[in-house]
């Protein structure tokens, strides 16, 4: 007879088995649908026998919930970065310097692995079952992602036939197809695009939320295995090969070399085949086989002496650069971008590539009519590398002094490399603009995310922020995905928003610089939004920290024309513009600086905030010598080993309580 804690088990061992053969060795032998099956079959036992439940179960890959911050973790060793040789010759020299330190005639070999676009991570294994991952960090201590790790199919939640104590490191990386895949879906939703795969698998892996790494394909490739810290087998093929008996991802494409010619041929072969591969490498990872003879080449500060990345060369083609034109993006960011002549390079055809801004211009002195070098670096936007030759008639760069989207005035602040469209209602920028407005933290309007945000632009429903206190039931009601329930909700959100004070209404115009601190000081010192629009630079210096960069910034926001309309348009809706300092002058916390990090027991980061200013402290993002307190919750980070350095005091949640009620 088969208990249920067998038939449990059994299961598992058939989806570890299938999760295999599917993202390790990338052949299934059942389909998906099959797959799905066993799983919701052991789900349906699991929740039936909640007491059997273990966390390298297959069902318990995303459990995690999100998270407030990293915590950090020192490595078992450092994880250093590779010194790179740039063409055949530096290979060849690099080579020398491994001949020369070992012994006169010595035998030595090397194993050569595609070096994948990716970010490194390490993963620990006890009593072979994963129990932390950590990101490189510096090198010396890395971040926990965990809970982020485990939604990465390729890596096991339990290795095979093993129960040892055991790190393996290596890469995460985005293969191409679904790194397309990812930035169409980021379009769709109004997000930012991924530059390239590795940033794409940098930012899909350092989040808080695993949800967010489930959702993202990611894949993880093993080159380290490691048992306290060192190398676990005598040399690296064989290490390569023990991770793959584990149950690793290990590239296939690696091979040892005792002939230095067949390892740059090696080399060379993969330059020109790079784009056939499903995912980006960038050149390809040299080490000595031997770890023997790894001990004795022994490492410099930053690399090690047995190992070298030979770096592929940029993919480059020469065109002619038709003409400069700008593009404005969400935040307001006047781009200009290069209209080039069509060039294929690497097999991909390419028509425009990014200028950055004005001084990236100035630095190329690049013009129309030019014939310049484009660099496609795995990028979705190539870039123009240098001027090859000046063209004849050469049309130069003026940065236009009004927004192409909708007339507004295009201005470049004081130190700032970037223009702007300084309009909060101009088209271009309006989703960010609205997602702003209700973010949490300023008016708080629960419920309004990135897909209703763009519904309510696209729709033509909103066109400035003053537009959402003017929704209805039947506006909201007609919009994808929307039920009258959550409508409902939405609308009784958006009007109590109506009640967020001044600072927070000053903060969610995203006047650039003002962000929630400034807005305090100003509502602070001026008591109403319609002095602070009339006020001129000298008197907008009166408030505590507005110094002239940000006094000018007010000053050009509110002379926008769009700008004075909007503020108009707040003050029909009856949103409050006059604010009565309640900060007392007094209070026990009066002339006390505090910094809070980590999760606190009961109050929120707001929460925490509000008791500390209402009693007079001030709060403020980072530690210094100044800063009175710190007051530290659950998984405290960086802030907490500042703090402990500068000898700031370290309180938790009780004692603030404390001392707000009766001071220090
Ligand atoms: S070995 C000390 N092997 O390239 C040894 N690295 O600068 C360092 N990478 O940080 C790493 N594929 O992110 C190694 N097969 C491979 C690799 C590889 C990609 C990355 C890794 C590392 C960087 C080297």
């Amino acid at each position: 007879m088969t208990t249920v804690a067998q038939k449990i088990e059994d299961l598992r061992e058939k989806l570890r088995h299938h999760e295999y053969l599917y993202h390790v060795m990338d052949a299934p032998e059942i389909t998906d649908a099959e797959y799905d099956v066993l799983m919701r079959e052991l789900k349906a036992l699991e929740k039936a026998h909640p007491e059997l439940l273990t966390p390298d179960s297959p069902t318990q890959r995303v459990g995690g919930k999100p998270r407030e911050g990293f915590v950090r973790v020192p490595h078992s060793s450092p994880m250093l970065s590779l010194d790179n040789a740039l063409g055949e010759q530096e290979l060849r020299d690099f080579d020398r310097r491994v001949r020369g330190l070992l012994k006169d005639g010595e035998a030595y070999a090397y194993v050569a692995e595609l070096k994948m676009d990716g970010v490194s991570m390490a993963v620990h294994y006890r009593n072979g079952k994963l129990a932390q991952a950590l990101t490189r960090g510096d090198g010396t201590i890395g971040e926990d992602v965990t809970e982020n790790a485990r939604t990465i199919r390729s890596i096991p939640l339990q290795l095979k036939g093993h129960r040892a104590n055991l790190e393996a490191r290596g890469e995460v990386v985005l293969n191409q197809k679904a790194f397309e895949k990812l930035n169409a879906e980021q379009e769709a939703n109004g997000a930012r695009l991924f530059a390239n795969p590795r940033n794409a698998a940098a930012g899909s892996l350092r989040v808080l939320d695993p949800g967010i790494t489930a959702s993202r394909q990611l894949e993880y490739f093993t080159y380290f295995l490691l048992a306290d810290g060192a190398p676990a087998q005598k040399t690296q093929s064989e290490a390569l090969e023990a991770l793959k008996k584990l149950g690793f991802k290990v590239n296939p494409h690696s091979q040892r070399f005792e002939d230095i010619d067949r390892l740059v041929a090696f080399c060379k072969q993969w330059e020109e085949k790079r784009d056939s591969l499903p995912f980006e490498i960038d050149g390809v990872v040299i080490k000595v086989d031997s770890v023997e003879q790894q001990n004795r080449l022994g490492w410099t500060a930053k690399a090690p002496r047995w190992a070298i990345a030979y770096k592929f060369a940029a993919r480059q083609a020469e065109t002619l650069l038709e003409s400069i034109e700008v593009n404005v993006g969400r935040t307001g960011a006047v781009t200009p971008w290069a209209r080039l002549k069509p060039v294929n390079i690497g097999g991909v055809m390419v028509s425009r590539a990014t200028l950055h801004n004005e001084d990236e211009i100035g630095r190329l002195d690049v013009e129309g009519g030019d014939r310049v070098l484009v660099e496609r670096a795995g990028d979705v936007i190539p870039k123009v590398v240098r001027v090859v030759r000046q063209g004849e008639h050469r049309i130069p760069f003026r940065m236009p002094r009004h927004c192409p989207v909708c007339g507004g005035e295009i201005v470049r602040a004081e130190g700032e490399a970037v223009s702007r469209c300084i309009n909060t209602n101009c088209p271009a920028r309006l989703k960010e603009s609205v997602l702003h407005f209700a973010a949490r933290g300023v008016m708080d309007i629960d419920g309004m995310g990135e897909a209703l945000v763009s519904q309510l632009v696209d729709s033509g429903l909103v066109k400035n922020v003053a537009d959402l206190y003017r929704l209805t039931l039947d506006d909201l009601v007609e919009l994808e995905r929307m039920g009258k329930k959550s409508a409902e909700k939405l609308l009784a959100n958006i009007e109590s928003s109506r009640k967020q004070p001044l600072p927070r209404i000053l903060s969610g115009l995203g006047i650039p610089f003002v962000g929630e601190r400034t807005a305090q000081f100003l509502a602070d010192a001026f008591g109403d939004l319609d002095k602070i629009a009339q006020a001129d630079e000298e008197e907008l210096q009166r408030a505590e920290e507005v110094g002239p960069k940000v006094s000018q910034s007010i000053r050009r926001f509110f002379h926008e024309k769009h700008n004075r309309e909007l503020i108009d348009r707040l003050r029909e809706e009856r949103l409050p513009f006059k604010y009565e300092a309640k900060r007392k002058a007094g209070g026990p916390l009066a002339g006390m600086t505090f910094v809070i990090t980590g999760t606190l027991p009961d109050l929120s980061r707001d929460e925490a905030t509000n008791l500390i200013e209402n009693a007079g402290g001030k709060v403020s993002g980072s530690v210094s010598k100044k800063t009175s307190y710190l007051v530290a919750g659950a998984e405290a980070g960086s802030k907490l080993d500042k703090a402990t350095t500068l000898g700031v005091k370290v309180i938790d949640e009780a004692a603030l309580r404390g001392l707000a009620e009766k001071g220090g």
